[in-house]
């Protein structure tokens, strides 16, 4: 029924001019260009050089944009007027690195940095009643926070731990800041380096049976031979389920399916499962050619919350995706090499939030972002970005 409506909306808003921020990048140069172009993997599609010189001149406008259109839809979601606003920084880099977490609650986004010392274990958020940024967490203190998400009154944080503390999903109270151990092991076993988490719920409208379930991703990024924030990895990197009314943490997914589970996102009706996958190799800054690739796959979810029918959803043009979000429409949005990247439910490009206009430097990069009402927030590192859309998407 929602994406019914969406869909008319966007058909309704479809033949207004688009706005000059935005450009419009033609969807068949994706895959069909005049001889003479030549793009690497190191940038972006929009980099991409052409000797046809209308074509070199779209291409050359859009990576100077933040907003790149591939889709009518996508400029439907951008509306009349988009326009950036910059709510924080610049600071130093690694400030706004993940997370991405909206609290209704208490109008607030919650974000986690990275770094040394205390930047690396301090989850901020950002008021956006007076564009003030505070800590949320009592004591402060989580160790090595990363990706997470909002459920009934609590926002859940992957924790990395450290190398003597076991990382897992913490609970914290949003009006309290109390934080509580959700999982921390498996049959005694430490995770390596948790990383994201989703909750998904379900009722059933005969019986009123509500099912629920939180999934996390764990891989060994802060292993000694990676990052060497943790200790050696244990056990193989996994996305878990944990369902806290039956009290069982169950392995839904291997490495043999996914080798280094990442981002992870369930769709508002809790029937789709989405997870990114990163080539090792390029957290060894050696590009993205190692172990699995730059992807994003998708699952349905049964009606016990249990991923089944793997299929592959999406590459990334550029480095990886990282942090993963499903609109209201049923659009999947990712944090990408190229910016913020959106897609139809069925993997079309719609449209990118363009990193060049986004990031300091190419040394940066965003990884995370939230969606709220009729906005996106970006984490850039550096700064937050929101952009008002011309509809609501969350
Ligand atoms: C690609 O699309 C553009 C705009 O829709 C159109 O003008 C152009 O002819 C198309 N190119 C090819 C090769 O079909
Ligand atoms: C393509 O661009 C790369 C640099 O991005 C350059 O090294 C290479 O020579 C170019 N190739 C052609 C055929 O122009
Ligand atoms: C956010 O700012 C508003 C307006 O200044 C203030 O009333 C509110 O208490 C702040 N929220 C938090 C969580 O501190
Ligand atoms: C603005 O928000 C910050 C952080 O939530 C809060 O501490 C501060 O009191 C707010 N300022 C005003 C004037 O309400
Ligand atoms: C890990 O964190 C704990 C709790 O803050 C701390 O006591 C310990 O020294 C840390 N270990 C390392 C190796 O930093
Ligand atoms: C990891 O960091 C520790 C502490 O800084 C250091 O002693 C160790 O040599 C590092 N290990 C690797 C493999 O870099």
């Amino acid at each position: 029924m929602i994406s019914l409506l969406t869909f008319l909306l966007v058909c309704l808003q479809c033949d207004k001019d688009i706005a000059a921020n935005i450009i419009r990048v033609p969807r068949n140069y994706t895959f069909q260009l005049s001889a003479g172009f030549n793009g690497s993997l190191g940038g972006n599609f929009v980099d991409t050089t052409n000797v046809d010189p209308d074509i070199a001149a779209i291409l050359a406008s859009a990576a100077e944009s933040p907003f790149i259109s591939y889709d009518a839809e996508f400029e439907c979601i951008l509306g009349p007027s988009p326009t950036l606003q910059l709510l924080a920084g610049p600071v130093d880099r690694d400030f706004a690195l993940e997370g991405g977490i909206y609290v209704e609650e208490t109008n607030s986004i919650w974000f986690t940095g990275i770094g040394p010392g205390e930047a690396g274990h301090v989850v901020r958020a950002l008021n956006l009643s007076n564009n003030t940024i505070y800590k949320p967490v009592k004591d402060n203190l989580i160790l090595r926070p990363n990706g997470g998400t909002y459920y009934r009154g609590y926002v859940y944080i992957a924790s990395w731990g450290n190398r003597t503390v076991t990382g897992g999903v913490l609970a914290i109270n949003v009006h309290t800041g109390e934080a509580e151990t959700v999982v921390n092991n498996y049959f005694g076993l430490p995770f390596n380096s948790p990383n994201d988490v989703a909750w998904a719920e379900r009722t059933d409208p005969s019986s009123g049976f509500r099912r629920r379930a939180v999934f996390f991703t764990d891989n060994d990024f802060g292993a000694p031979n990676l990052l060497n924030e943790t200790g050696p990895a244990v056990l193989p990197s996994t996305v878990w389920r944990f369902d806290p009314d039956e009290e069982s943490l169950q392995p839904v997914i291997t490495r043999a399916d996914i080798p280094d589970p990442n981002g992870v996102a369930v769709n508002r009706d809790a029937t789709k499962l989405y997870v990114s996958d990163t080539p090792v190799s390029y957290i060894r800054g050696q590009g993205v050619g190692g172990s699995g690739p730059p992807a994003i796959y998708v699952y349905d979810l049964t009606e016990d919350l249990v991923p089944i029918n793997k299929r592959l959803f999406s590459f990334s043009r550029s480095r990886i995706p990282d942090g993963i979000k499903v609109d209201d429409a049923g659009r999947v949005w990712s944090a990408e090499g190229e910016g913020v990247v959106v897609r139809d439910s069925g993997g079309k490009i719609l449209g990118v939030f363009n990193d060049k206009v986004l990031l300091n430097s190419r040394e940066s990069e965003i990884s995370n972002f939230a969606l709220y009402g009729d906005k996106l927030l970006i984490l850039a590192e550096e700064r937050i970005w929101s952009v008002r859309l011309g509809q609501r998407v969350r």
